[in-house]
C-alpha cells in the first residue's frame, strides 16, 4: 500500500512529503489509517538532533486513527476500531505494568533504539530503502504500521482529532499534575512553559484545585490561554523575573509545586528556586541529550526538597486515559480550546514555525477521510 509521509531525512532540515510503500502488518502488528497527528515539541527535538534517531524516519507520536488491518495474533483490535497511540508500547504483563507504571516498560526499547520493528525490519520503504519508525508510532503519514500493544481503543464518540491530543501533550500535561505531583487542593503551583505541553499542566493544576496557579511564559498569547485554562496569575519572564513574581505570590517562600515544561537546564534551576523549602520541582521538559543540571546538594538538604520527574504525565495509561476522556465529556477537560490550528500534512513545517514563532498551544496535522 501507499501512503504520504513527512519524513525526517536529516537532522536541522524541514520534513520532506515522500511517497512512501507501507508493508502489511505481520505478527502482532496493527496497520491505522491514521486521522489527525498533533505537532509536539518533542518531534522538534528529533528535528533539531536534541534527541537522536536512524535515519530516515517518519516522527509524529501524538496520534489518532482507524484500524484497517491486523497482523496475525492480534485479538484485541479489529478494522474499523478508533485508536489512540501510545509512543511507550507496552507489554501488560513485567513489573511496572503490573505495578500501573506501563511507560516504564522496557518491551519497546528495541524499537525506539533501532527504529524498526522487534523483527528488524521497517513497515516504510521508498525505493527500496528503509524509512524508519520512530518511538513505534511514527504517525506524520497516511497510515502506520505498529505494534498492538502500542494502540488502546477509544470510544467512538470522541471526535480523533481531540482524541490524539491525549497520546501526549494532555496526558503528560494533566498526569505530571495528577498523578506524578499529586497536588491537592489549595496548594501553590508554578508552570514554567505554557506551550501544549504547560497548558495542560495549567488545566491539570486548575483540575486538582490548586491555587494560586501561577503560568510563565515569555510569549503574551500563551499567559492568554493559560488564564483560559484556569491560571490565578501569569508573568511574562520577559518583563518580569519569574523568581520574584513567584515568592511575592506565595508569601515570599516559593510554590508547593513548580513545573518545567520547556526542556532547558536554566528554567529547570529557575523552577527548583522558585520552589518553598520542603516542596517539589517536577521536570516535564526534555532536555538536549547529554544536558547536566548543576545541583548543590547541601542546599538541596537543607531546603528539604525534592526534584521529580515525570515521563507520560506518570500515567497508569489504560486506566487513566479514559478517564481523561470522561473527563472532556464532562465538560471538565478541555481539549478543544487546545487546538490552535488545523493543517494538511504538506503544511506540516509550518506547524514546527509556528511552535518556534510561539503563535500555537498545537497545531494538528489533520487527514482526509
Ligand atoms: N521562560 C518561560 N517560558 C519559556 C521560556 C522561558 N525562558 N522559553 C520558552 N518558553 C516557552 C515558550 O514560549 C513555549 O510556550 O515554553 C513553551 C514551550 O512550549 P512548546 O514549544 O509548545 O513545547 P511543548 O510541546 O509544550 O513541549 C514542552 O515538554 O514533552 C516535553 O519534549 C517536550 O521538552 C518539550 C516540553
Ligand atoms: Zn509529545
Amino acid at each position: 500500500m501507499r501512503a504520504r509521509a513527512a519524513v525526517l531525512t536529516e537532522v536541522k532540515k524541514p520534513l520532506e512529503i515522500w511517497d512512501l510503500d507501507v508493508d502489511l502488518p505481520k505478527e502482532g502488528e496493527v496497520l491505522v489509517r491514521v486521522a489527525a497527528a498533533g505537532v509536539c515539541h518533542s518531534d522538534l527535538h528529533y528535528i533539531q538532533g536534541d534527541l537522536t534517531t536512524v535515519l530516515p524516519a517518519v516522527p509524529g507520536h501524538e496520534g489518532a486513527g482507524i484500524v484497517e488491518a491486523v497482523g496475525p495474533g492480534v485479538t484485541r483490535f479489529q478494522p474499523g476500531d478508533h485508536v489512540l497511540f501510545v509512543f511507550r508500547a507496552f507489554c501488560g504483563r513485567c513489573f511496572y505494568c503490573l505495578n500501573g507504571r506501563p511507560a516504564l516498560c522496557d518491551f519497546s526499547n528495541p524499537l525506539r533504539r533501532t527504529g524498526r520493528m522487534f523483527d528488524g525490519t521497517t513497515r516504510f520503504h521508498r525505493d527500496g530503502q528503509d524509512v524508519h519508525h520512530i518511538l513505534g508510532v511514527s504517525c506524520f503519514a497516511e497510515y502506520t504500521v505498529v505494534p498492538e500493544q502500542g494502540l488502546l481503543k477509544l470510544p467512538d464518540d470522541i471526535p480523533l482529532d481531540r482524541a490524539a491530543l491525549v497520546g501526549c501533550g494532555v496526558t503528560t500535561g494533566v498526569g505530571a499534575v495528577l498523578f506524578a505531583a499529586g497536588v491537592q487542593p489549595g496548594d501553590s503551583v508554578a508552570v514554567i512553559g505554557c506551550g501544549g505541553v504547560g497548558l495542560n499542566v495549567v488545566q491539570g493544576a486548575a483540575l486538582a484545585g490548586a491555587g494560586p496557579v501561577i503560568a510563565v511564559d515569555v510569549v503574551p498569547q500563551k499567559l492568554e490561554w493559560a488564564k483560559q485554562l484556569g491560571a490565578t496569575h501569569v508573568v511574562n519572564a520577559r518583563e518580569h523575573d519569574p523568581l520574584d513574581a513567584i515568592r511575592s505570590l506565595t508569601e515570599g517562600r516559593g510554590a508547593d509545586y513548580t513545573f518545567e515544561v520547556i526542556g532547558r537546564v536554566d528554567t529547570i534551576q529557575q523552577a527548583y528556586e522558585a520552589t518553598r523549602k520542603g516542596g517539589t520541582t517536577v521536570i516535564v521538559g526534555l532536555t538536549p541529550q547529554g544536558s547536566v543540571l548543576p545541583l548543590d546538594p547541601l542546599d538541596l538538604l537543607r531546603a528539604e526538597k525534592t526534584i521529580k520527574a515525570t515521563l507520560y504525565g506518570t500515567a497508569n495509561l489504560p486506566r487513566d486515559i479514559p478517564r481523561l476522556l470522561e473527563l472532556y465529556r464532562l465538560g471538565r477537560l478541555k481539549l478543544d480550546e487546545l487546538i490552535s490550528r488545523r493543517l494538511r500534512l504538506e503544511q506540516i513545517n509550518e506547524g514546527f514555525e509556528a511552535m518556534l514563532a510561539g503563535s500555537v498551544a498545537r497545531s494538528i496535522v489533520v487527514f482526509d477521510s
